[in-house]
């Protein structure tokens, strides 16, 4: 791999990254874009083969740590995907080839993951596989990478459970305490059995992601608009059980990150299909989080929490909504509306980048500040996440790269080089 010094080298002139001027008239977002760009590729140097942890530890990615059958660095739980994810959006705003290549590098270690079988019991499967070997396909028409993800979809439909109608979470399926629950994270996971059922052109992939997302619809969305973390159903008998929390404050209040979640899931299930239904959810859960902001348009970590609070920000939940917002925006047919999320994306984007970011005083190798990963088990908290990277930059990107085009989408190409 080339040296810190020989990469960092070519990080482009901000004035010369490819940006919108009409979102970002004052430079301010593209001298963000740049920054993110020079972290991104400092790390790609740094960490080389190997993998960071979830979150930063005061302040700095150490290596994911070693666990049984898994070596220091070794590519294993959920959080991966958002390091080489990185890296496809640094290749995309530079056109860089060695952005591409490392990029490539990082997505073959998916493939092998796959294939290996390693750490596949979860429904992260859609966020691991969107975002590297999906990506990898579309951007670089990288065969073995479509066949992974393909395997790793295959994978993800062993998860849906009938007569429940849901894509299990977490564990093993035959642990009765977690065989019939399902988690609002879990809409995000849906893009790579929509992307299979494109491309193999087998109707079961929408099916299993229609009745998925109706199950989440009607029983994780609650009337008030806020959202449970997790439900659960019999699963011999599909009968829905209960709401609870994992990462919440509690099983009635509404963790923030799962809100951001709904916003951005309900959203692209609305642009895939074209359900009515699925944008309704998006607004509500869209209109409850704005409904929640404190004054500088971060939010707190869980949303029963409000300005005079001490409890900790979770700027990855605003990332998430900011492309969550950003997306509904694209696909709301009420101009009023149209404009209200656009204008909430765009403010929660610039609180990120004027007050989130390191700076001298407060240096690091995320790109994001001040995210909590799992505050009731006390980890990850006040610290930067890699989701919380990914989905800053992917605002940033979103906010200034023309016609760019999102890797949660349904396919509208072949995949290819660009
Ligand atoms: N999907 C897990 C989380 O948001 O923490």
């Amino acid at each position: 791999m080339t040296s810190i010094e020989a990469r960092t080298e070519t990080v482009p002139d901000v004035a010369n990254l490819p940006v919108n001027p009409a979102a970002d008239p004052a430079g301010d977002l593209a001298t963000a874009v740049a920054a993110a760009l020079t972290t991104v590729r400092r790390n790609a140097v740094a960490f080389g083969d190997l993998f960071p942890d979830d979150t930063t530890r005061d302040g700095d990615y150490p290596l994911r740590p070693a666990a049984e059958g898994f070596a220091e660095g070794a590519n294993r739980g959920w959080t991966t995907c958002f390091w080489t994810g990185l890296q496809w959006l640094a290749h995309e705003h530079t056109g860089d080839a060695t952005d591409r290549e490392v990029a490539l590098r990082q997505t073959a270690d998916f493939a092998r993951r796959v294939h290996a079988g390693e750490d596949l019991d979860t429904h992260d499967l859609g966020f691991l596989y969107t975002l590297t070997c999906v990506t990898a396909w579309r951007l670089a028409g990288d065969e073995e990478a479509r066949d992974a993800a393909l395997a790793a979809a295959d994978h993800l439909m062993t998860r849906f459970l009938e007569p429940a109608g849901i894509v299990q979470a977490w564990g093993d399926l035959s642990d009765p305490a977690q065989r019939g629950r399902t988690i609002v994270d879990s809409l995000m996971n849906m893009p790579l059995l929509t992307w299979a059922g494109e491309v193999t052109g087998e109707p079961r992939f929408a099916e299993a992601v229609r009745r998925h997302v109706e199950q989440v619809r009607t029983h994780l969305l609650r009337p008030d608009d806020s959202t449970f973390h997790t439900f659960y159903w019999d699963a011999e008998t599909g009968e829905p059980l209960r709401g609870a929390t994992e990462q919440g404050a509690g099983d009635d209040s509404c963790w923030a990150r799962g809100q951001a979640w709904g916003i951005y899931g309900f959203a692209l299930h609305h642009r895939t299909t074209g359900d009515p239904e699925a944008l309704v959810a998006s607004r509500r859960c869209a209109d409850y989080f704005l409904a929640h902001l404190p004054a500088d348009g971060v939010v707190f970590w869980d949303l029963v929490y409000g300005d005079g609070s001490d409890a900790p920000r979770d700027s990855s939940a605003a990332a998430i909504a900011a492309c969550g917002l950003a997306e509904l925006a694209s696909v709301e047919s009420d101009p009023q509306r149209r404009e209200t999320y656009a204008g909430a994306a765009d403010r929660m984007l610039r609180a990120l980048v004027a007050g989130y970011t390191p700076t001298v005083d407060e240096p690091s190798d995320a790109l994001l500040l001040h995210a909590v990963y799992d505050a009731p088990k006390n980890k990850g908290v006040d610290e930067g996440c890699l989701w919380g990277d990914y989905f800053y930059l992917e605002a940033l990107t979103r906010a200034t790269l023309p016609g760019w085009r999102s890797p949660w989408w349904p396919s509208d190409a072949e995949g290819g080089d660009r």
